[in-house]
């Protein structure tokens, strides 16, 4: 079955403004499916919508064949949904282990257990567990905000832009870190500015135009199409 379907939402930020103009997407058990598209187009408002920070007007969003369009914030990530924002994804003064512990604010009996788990899947995290999180690098920075996602053992998580602002390597790393998440059984959903890295570890792919999905296929073929290059991959 379909675990996250999306169907004609319409949704933004004011009384009324729409950012999201009628979007429908969907990720399937076993995804990574990237969302790609110019600046401004809603990528982040899909992803807040879907993560339940931004309340959909009209459309309807289903997990597991459940209605979740009603549910609040708390209310999705008690259904699974786990968010990774861009942007101040860690408490930069709390250690690394603290950042841990406080995602798994739904399961306070789990943490410990959770937090070892993530030791073992990130032993880069382990080596730094007592240092705070403002001293880690970008890449290490972004591997803990993914981490803090997994606190909630979540059925689907929404990276928004992991890579940005990592070198060229650093990226590499952690598209191969989305890929392990994902071999292990978790389902992806991201947006992504490295369009073609990104498309090239995707099962599917999306292109956000204006708030809508303009165009979609798979990963390869997405990242070969003409049109898809001449606009947003640079020719
Ligand atoms: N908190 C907010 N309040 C009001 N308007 C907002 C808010 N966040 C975003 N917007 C507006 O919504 C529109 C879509 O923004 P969004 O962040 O979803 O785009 P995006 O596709 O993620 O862009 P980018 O590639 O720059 O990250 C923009 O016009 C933006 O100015
Ligand atoms: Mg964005």
């Amino acid at each position: 079955m379909t675990l996250l379907v999306v169907k004609d939402v319409i949704a933004g930020y004011g009384a009324s403004e729409q950012i999201l103009k009628g979007a429908s997407i969907d990720v399937g058990a076993g995804e990574i499916v990237t969302i790609i598209g110019p600046n401004g187009a809603g990528k982040s408002t899909l992803l807040k919508a879907v993560a339940g920070l931004v309340k959909a007007k009209e459309g309807c969003i289903t997990l597991d064949g459940a209605d979740v369009t009603a549910a609040d914030a708390l209310g999705r990530s008690k259904s699974g949904i786990s968010f990774v924002p861009q942007e101040r994804n860690v408490f930069g003064t709390l250690s690394v282990l603290e950042n841990l512990m406080i995602s798994a604010f739904s399961a306070p009996r789990l943490q410990k257990q959770r937090a070892e788990q993530a030791f073992e899947r990130y032993p880069m995290l382990a080596e730094k567990r007592r240092a705070m999180a403002r001293t880690l690098s970008g890449g290490q920075r972004q591997i803990l905000a993914m981490a803090m996602g997994l606190m909630t053992d979540p059925k689907l998580i929404l990276l928004d832009e992991p890579t940005a602002g990592l070198s060229p390597k650093t990226a590499d790393e952690l598209f191969e870190a989305i890929v392990a998440l994902n071999q292990s059984g978790l389902p992806v959903l991201m947006v992504e500015q490295h369009a073609v890295e990104a498309l090239a570890i995707s099962t599917r792919g999306y292109v956000l135009v204006a708030g809508r999905a303009a165009s979609e296929g798979t990963g390869p073929a997405l990242a070969a199409d003409p049109e898809t290059r001449r606009l947003f991959l640079g020719g």
